[in-house]
C-alpha cells in the first residue's frame, strides 16, 4: 500500500506505514525533509558546477529529486542514484516519472542497485557523496573518503546518536574511538566525535576533511565536509585533534563556515520553498550566529544558576545582550534551548547574571 505526499517542490509515492522504521519496505521519513532542504541549500550556496554526485543510498529516490528539480540549472553533471534494494530501484523509477524527469532519455541521471561500498570503488570519484544510511555510516566511510574529489563535498548523516551522544560508551568507543560524556553538551561532543572519526579515514588516503557545516538535530547528526587534499591539510586536521572536559578525542576546530552559513541562511530567506518554513529559518539563523562564534562548547545558563544557587534564572537574550555589550561574542546556540556561545570567560559569565538578578 502507498500514498502520495509532497516534500519541497516534489511530489513522492511512499509505503504506507504505521511506524517510521527500516522494516517499511522502502525507507522514508518526513521528518528528514530538513536534512534534505540543508543539504540543496548548501549545494546552491557553494561555488561548484557541473557536480558528479552520488545518493548513494537512495530509498525513495528523494534527495535525488529533489537535487534534480532544486539545485540551480548548472549544478549537476552526473547523478549516481543508488540502492541495494530492487523495492527501491522500482520506487525510484516511478517517483522519477511522477516528476516528470525521464530518465531513459537524460544521460545525466544513472540509476544503479549495486552495494555502496562496489559502486564507490568501481568508479572514477565524485564531487559530492552523500551517505546517509540507517544508524552509523561507518560501513560507507572508507570507500567514500576514497572516491572523494579533490574539494568535493562529502555529507554524512549518524542516527546512532545514543552511542554518540554517551548513553552507550562502550559502543562509542568501539565505533567512534572516543569517550563521549552524557551532559548538557552531549550533542556537540558526540558530534565533534563524529566529525573526529570519519578525519581519521580521510588523513589515512592524505585527505584534510574540512567540516563545512555541521548540526546536530532531533534523532541525527549531520557533517559537510570539504575535502582538501595534501599530507601538511591532513596533518592540520589532525593537530586539531583532542580532549574537552575529559570526553574525546574529538575535533576542537570549528563547526562551521561563517560566510557559507549566511550564505544559506539568505538563500532560504529567498527561495520560495523555504521562506515560509519558520523552523527551518529559525534553526539557520541560529546556526548563522552561532558560526560568528569560534568557541569549543557552550555555557547552559540554568546548569549555572543551579551551580551557583543563583534562584531566579534570567532570560538567555538579556544575558546575550549583556555580554555583546561588553565586546565579547554571544549567540543562541542550535544545540541546546538554555544553552549559550560565547567566548566570555566563565567567572564574568557569573558576574553578569548575578547583577542580572539584583536587578
Ligand atoms: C536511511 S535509508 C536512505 C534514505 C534516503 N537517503 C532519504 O533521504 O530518504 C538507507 C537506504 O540504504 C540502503 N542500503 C543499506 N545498505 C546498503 C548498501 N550496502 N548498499 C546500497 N544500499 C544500501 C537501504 O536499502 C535503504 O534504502
Amino acid at each position: 500500500m502507498h500514498r502520495i505526499i509532497n516534500e519541497g517542490s516534489i511530489q513522492l509515492k511512499i509505503p504506507k506505514a504505521e511506524k517510521i522504521s527500516k522494516e517499511m519496505g522502502v525507507f522514508y521519513n518526513p521528518i528528514m525533509g530538513l536534512n534534505r532542504d540543508i543539504s540543496i541549500l548548501l549545494l546552491n550556496s557553494l561555488n561548484k558546477k557541473n557536480m558528479q554526485i552520488c545518493d548513494l543510498l537512495a530509498a525513495s529516490g528523494v534527495r535525488s529529486i529533489r537535487f534534480l528539480k532544486e539545485l540551480n540549472k548548472n549544478k549537476i553533471k552526473k547523478i549516481i542514484i543508488n540502492d541495494y534494494d530492487k523495492k527501491s530501484i522500482r520506487l525510484i523509477k516511478y517517483n522519477l516519472k511522477l516528476n516528470d524527469i525521464h530518465s531513459k532519455n537524460d544521460k545525466k541521471i544513472i540509476i544503479r542497485n549495486k552495494d555502496a561500498n562496489f559502486l564507490l570503488l568501481s568508479s572514477a570519484g565524485f564531487d559530492y557523496i552523500d551517505i546517509d544510511p540507517f544508524g552509523t555510516p561507518n560501513p560507507f566511510l572508507d570507500a567514500a573518503c576514497k572516491r572523494i574529489a579533490r574539494n568535493g563535498i562529502l555529507a554524512v548523516t549518524a542516527t546512532d546518536t545514543s552511542a554518540l551522544c554517551g548513553t552507550f560508551p562502550k559502543v562509542c568507543l568501539r565505533k567512534y574511538w572516543a569517550i563521549p560524556k552524557k551532559n548538557a553538551l552531549m550533542h556537540e561532543t558526540g558530534l565533534r566525535i563524529l566529525i573526529r572519526k570519519i578525519q581519521l579515514i580521510g588523513a589515512q588516503y592524505e585527505k584534510a576533511l574540512v567540516p563545512i557545516f555541521s548540526y546536530s538535530k532531533e534523532h541525527y547528526m549531520r557533517v559537510f565536509f570539504r575535502n582538501e587534499k595534501g599530507k601538511n591539510n591532513a596533518d592540520n586536521v589532525i593537530r586539531l585533534h583532542g580532549f574537552f572536559n575529559d570526553a574525546g578525542p574529538m575535533w576542537l576546530g570549528k563547526l562551521f563556515d561563517k560566510k557559507l552559513s549566511r550564505s544559506i541562511y539568505e538563500s532560504a530567506l529567498r527561495n520560495k520553498i523555504f521562506k515560509s518554513n519558520k523552523e527551518l529559518l529559525n534553526f539557520l539563523h541560529i546556526i548563522k550566529e552561532e558560526s560568528k562564534i569560534n568557541s569549543v562548547g557552550f555555557y547552559d545558563i540554568s546548569d549555572i544558576c543551579s551551580k551557583y544557587k543563583i534562584k531566579i534564572i534570567p532570560k538567555k537574550f538579556k544575558i546575550i545582550e549583556k555580554i555583546r555589550k561588553l565586546g565579547y561574542g554571544a549567540s543562541e546556540t542550535h544545540f541546546k534551548g538554555e544553552g549559550l556561545r560565547s567566548n566570555i570567560p566563565i567567572n564574568t559569565l557569573i558576574n553578569i547574571i548575578k547583577q542580572h538578578k539584583n536587578k
